[in-house]
């Protein structure tokens, strides 16, 4: 145990949260009663942050209150929630966890596109409710041969693409640049491809440079049977204009498992059954999540033993 303290914002898994506490003196925020208090209490101790997307986020204000801070480490791949300007400004190192979270969120991806397409959860209800001796389910549509477009051809967004082809389906792209290495149609206008395609998949990253980067007029270029797939962030898309496009059957469906403003899901969503989602899932597997928290502590540990983070953002 080092005299070291680090401020959690949210929870890594049991066993390497014990691993965390065994390291440092670990001020768990979220079990704070009176969280501004404890923060002004210790503030001139913290010199790492433990920051997770379901967290109340790391923002210009809690750096600034925190004058000795040195490092924060992400429990994720994203990192919109932290001002990375002030961190960059102030020299705070930033690290997350890339990588080993990929081919769960892609599988999360394939799952809504299964699940919206062959009315997977719906079928579901339909069995349970006694609704099958009625009569057959509507038919869902094929996966094969149709077109899906990535928003975001990185990491995440190349595993979709690969699982997508394995498919049978064409994959195309829309990012902010070309990647010449990769064999899919790129696409520098998002409206064009979403009018060519069947499913729009959302793997980009969030942040202001994405925000309503799916606005009305990509949604309306869609069409009524193309699907929106979502894993990224709620923020990507202007999620006002989508609950009206999916009322008024202008878009085919969705699978959602991110949303803008996470945990609350708009209602009309809910009772709707050509749209399945999930409460931001992306990489939560037991595998992974314990990964992700192995790599927050390394990262840690190389900052304060003076090497380089395993994965830095910034
Ligand atoms: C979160 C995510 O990390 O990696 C990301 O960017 O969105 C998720 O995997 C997870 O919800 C824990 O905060």
């Amino acid at each position: 145990m080092t005299n070291r303290t680090v401020l959690a914002l949210g929870s890594l898994l049991p066993a390497e949260m014990e691993q965390l506490e065994a390291q440092y003196n670990v001020i768990k925020l979220w079990r704070e009663v009176d969280p501004d208090r404890t923060l002004h209490t210790h503030a001139a101790q913290i010199q790492g942050i433990v920051s997770t997307y379901n967290g109340p986020g790391v923002s210009a204000k809690l750096m600034e209150a925190l004058p000795n801070l040195e490092v924060i480490a992400q429990f994720g791949v994203g990192v919109d929630n932290i001002d990375l300007g002030v961190a960059q400004t102030r020299q705070i190192a930033v690290s997350n966890t890339p990588d080993l979270l990929t081919d769960d969120t892609a599988d999360t991806a394939l799952s809504l596109l299964l699940a919206v397409s062959r009315r997977i959860v719906e079928g579901d209800m339909y069995v349970r409710t006694g609704n099958w001796a009625n009569g057959p389910l509507p038919l869902g549509s094929s996966l094969s041969g149709k077109v899906v477009g990535v928003v975001g051809l990185g990491r995440i967004g190349q595993a979709i693409a690969r699982r997508c082809a394995a498919f049978n389906m064409m994959v195309v792209y829309h990012g902010p640049r070309e990647k010449l290495d990769q064999p899919y149609r790129y696409y520098s206008d998002l409206v064009e491809m979403a009018r060519d395609v069947d499913y729009l998949v959302l793997a980009c990253v969030g942040g202001e440079g994405t925000r309503h980067l799916v606005s009305r007029s990509v949604l309306e270029a869609m069409g009524q049977k193309s699907f929106l797939i979502n894993i990224a962030r709620g923020s990507v898309v202007d999620e006002l204009a989508l609950v009206e496009m999916l009322v008024n059957r202008r878009i085919g469906g969705a699978g959602l498992d991110v949303f803008a403003h996470e945990p609350h899901v708009p209602d009309e969503l809910k009772s709707m059954d050509n749209v399945v989602l999930t409460p931001h899932i992306g990489s939560a597997t037991l595998e992974t999540r314990a990964k992700m928290g192995q790599l927050v502590i390394d990262n840690l540990a190389a900052h304060f033993d003076g090497r380089s983070l395993l994965t830095p953002v910034v």
